[in-house]
């Protein structure tokens, strides 16, 4: 399965998170790994390169840090730009039919803020639904999205890396 992992990170030479994870992904045969801050400093983006991108792979994973409960603003103009009418969607837009996307997201403190109750109230699940609903639109296949904790030592965010790995190669039960 070829994989594309859009990673979104305004700042990844400050990053702690999702620079190990991109490292764990790397040089591997069927992962493409597809930098949106530093592929566009100007923030324009080529639509038919970013379109060809997505019809040559079949599992996109967007990889991002949680920012105010969403993704960075490149990634937002990213989704704004390319998932055009009659191309991602509309009764002639089928190109995304049938692949699947995973969410990839690190977040500040610990998972258990985020849930009824918590400090944050909501669920990771509830926070992410704008993705899922853009997913559905597509046509695409929503897969239970990959949450990192910021508030890991070393060791874990090893494990973390390990497991985002194993999670971006393995094949859905279909
Ligand atoms: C502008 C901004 C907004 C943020 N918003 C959130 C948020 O809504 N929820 C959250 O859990 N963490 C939030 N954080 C914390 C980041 O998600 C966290 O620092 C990041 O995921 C860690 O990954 P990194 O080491 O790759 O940067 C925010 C950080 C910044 C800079």
């Amino acid at each position: 399965m070829k994989t594309l992992v859009i990673l979104a990170h305004p700042n990844i030479q400050g990053s702690r998170v999702n620079q190990r994870l991109i490292q764990q992904v790397r040089n591997h045969p069927e992962i493409t790994v597809h930098e949106l801050y530093s592929s566009y400093p100007d923030w324009i983006i080529d639509v038919p390169r970013e379109q060809e991108l997505l019809e040559t792979h079949d599992r996109i994973v967007f990889q991002f840090p949680l920012y105010w409960y969403s993704t960075p603003p490149l990634l937002k103009k990213w989704q704004d730009d390319v998932l055009t009418y009659g191309w991602a969607y509309g009764s002639q837009g089928k190109k995304l039919r049938g692949k699947e996307l995973l969410v990839a997201t690190s977040i500040g403190g610990r998972q258990e803020v985020y849930q009824a109750g918590g400090r944050n109230h909501f669920t990771m699940s509830e926070i992410l639904r704008p993705l899922q609903a853009t997913s559905n639109m597509c046509g695409m296949t929503y897969l239970p999205a990959f949450v990192v904790e910021g508030a890991s030592d070393e060791n874990q965010l090893a494990q973390a890396a390990i497991r985002y790995a194993d999670r971006i190669r393995q094949r859905t039960a279909s």
